[in-house]
C-alpha cells in the first residue's frame, strides 16, 4: 500500500517513521502541502491519502481522488467535519479516522487553559520576567467546590469530568446521550441549566449542524457572570463575533481557546495587515482575559504514537477488506 501523506509536519514524519517498521507492506511519501482540490491530483499512483482536520476533503477533492483511483482517506485525527461524507459514499471512497488517540491529552489541555485563564498565568509569567513581582491583576477563584459544566461527555468530555472531580468540583453535564461510566459523580442537566449554574464551562462535543454556533449571544447571556469558558473541540461551536460581545459585556473571568473559527483560513500564516484587521481571532487576542493556543490539545508523545499506530492499522484493515469501528459513518 502506498500512502500520500499531506500537510506533513516534522513531528508527524518522526512518529510515523518510528511506527512504519511494524508495517512492512506500507510505504509513505510525505508532502508538505495540504489536501485541497488543487493538490488532490498529486495522489495519482497512490492507494490512499492521509489527511488532517485542516484538509479540505470536499466533493471536488473526492471526485479528483476517485478519478486518480484513490479510494481510501485515512484521517489522522478524530474530527471529520471537513469531509463531505455523502460524496465519499457516492464515490465509494472509504474514510477512516482515529477516534480516540488520547482523550486525556485534550482534557488535560482544557484544564490547563482553564487554570491559566483563572490564575492569569500568562500575565504572571510576563510580569515576573520583567521584574514586576506585584500581584495586581492576578486574582483568581478556587475551582474547589465550584461547578464545572461539561458539554459533550464522550471520550474527552468524560476525561474532563474526571479531572474536574479531582479538583473537588461539582460536575454537571449536558449531552444527547448519557455516559454510564460517569453516573456516580456527574449529574446530567439541560443545556440551559448547565449554562446558568456553571463556573467553568468546557466544550467537548463534535461540530455538527446541531452544535454549530451553540455558544452565541443568547446562550452567553444565560451564563453566570464571571464564568470561564474553554473550547478545545471545534472553533465553530462558538460564534466568535458574539463571544467578543460577551467579553465586552464582562461576562467572562476568562476564555481559553485551543480552536477558533478562522483556523483553516491561514489568518496567521498570511499576517497581512488587511487580513489581521478583519480577523476575529486577532480581535480576541487583544483582550487581556483571553488565552488562545493553536490546536495543540492532542499534542503529546502518547497521542502522536497512538495516532501513527491506529492510522497504519486502519490502512492494514482496509487493505485486508476488514470492517472497522474506525470507519467514519454518520
Ligand atoms: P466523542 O465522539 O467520544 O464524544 C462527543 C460527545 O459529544 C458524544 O458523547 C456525543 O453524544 C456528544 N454530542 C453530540 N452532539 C451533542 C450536542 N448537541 N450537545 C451535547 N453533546 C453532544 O468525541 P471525543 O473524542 O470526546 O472528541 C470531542 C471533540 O474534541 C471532537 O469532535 C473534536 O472536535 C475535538 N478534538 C479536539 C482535539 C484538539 O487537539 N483540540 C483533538 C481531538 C478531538
Amino acid at each position: 500500500m502506498r500512502i500520500l501523506f499531506y500537510d506533513t509536519k516534522a513531528y508527524d514524519k518522526a512518529s510515523f517513521e518510528k511506527e512504519l517498521p511494524n508495517y512492512p507492506d506500507i510505504e509513505i511519501e510525505f508532502l508538505r502541502t495540504d489536501l485541497v482540490p488543487r493538490t488532490a491530483s498529486l495522489a495519482e499512483g497512490f492507494d490512499a491519502v492521509c489527511a488532517f482536520v485542516s484538509s479540505n476533503i470536499d466533493k471536488e477533492t473526492l471526485t479528483i481522488l476517485h478519478a486518480k483511483k484513490v479510494n481510501l482517506v485515512l484521517l489522522r485525527c478524530a474530527g471529520f467535519n471537513n469531509v463531505d461524507l455523502d460524496a465519499a459514499r457516492a464515490l465509494g471512497i472509504r474514510v477512516m479516522r482515529v477516534p480516540g488517540y488520547s482523550p486525556e491529552a485534550v482534557a488535560e489541555h482544557a484544564m490547563a487553559l482553564a487554570l491559566a485563564c483563572n490564575r492569569r498565568l500568562y500575565k504572571a509569567y510576563n510580569k515576573v520576567r520583567e521584574n514586576d513581582f506585584s500581584l495586581n491583576g492576578l486574582m483568581g477563584f478556587n475551582f474547589y467546590q465550584k461547578t464545572a459544566g461539561i458539554i459533550g461527555t464522550g471520550k474527552i468530555g468524560a476525561a474532563m469530568c474526571r479531572i474536574c472531580r479531582g479538583f473537588g468540583m461539582k460536575v454537571i453535564a449536558h449531552d444527547v446521550y448519557e455516559n454510564p461510566s460517569l453516573k456516580d459523580f456527574v449529574e446530567y442537566v439541560s443545556l440551559e441549566e448547565l449554562l446558568g449554574k456553571s463556573d467553568l464551562i468546557s466544550l467537548h462535543c463534535p461540530l455538527t449542524d446541531g452544535t454549530y454556533h451553540m455558544i452565541q449571544l443568547d446562550t452567553i447571556k444565560k451564563m453566570k457572570d464571571g464564568v470561564i469558558l474553554v473550547n478545545t473541540s471545534r472553533g465553530a461551536l462558538v460564534k466568535t463575533s458574539d463571544l467578543i460581545e460577551g467579553i465586552r459585556m464582562h461576562k467572562f473571568a476568562g476564555v481559553g481557546l485551543d480552536v477558533y473559527e478562522e483556523e483553516t483560513n491561514n489568518v496567521f500564516e498570511d499576517r497581512s495587515d488587511e487580513i489581521l484587521e478583519h480577523s476575529t481571532t486577532a480581535r480576541l487576542l487583544s483582550f487581556p482575559n483571553v488565552m488562545i493556543t493553536s490546536h495543540q490539545g492532542f499534542f503529546t508523545e502518547e497521542a502522536l504514537h497512538a495516532i501513527a499506530e491506529t492510522t497504519l492499522q486502519n490502512c492494514q484493515d482496509a487493505r485486508a477488506g476488514r470492517k472497522s469501528e474506525n470507519d467514519v459513518q454518520e
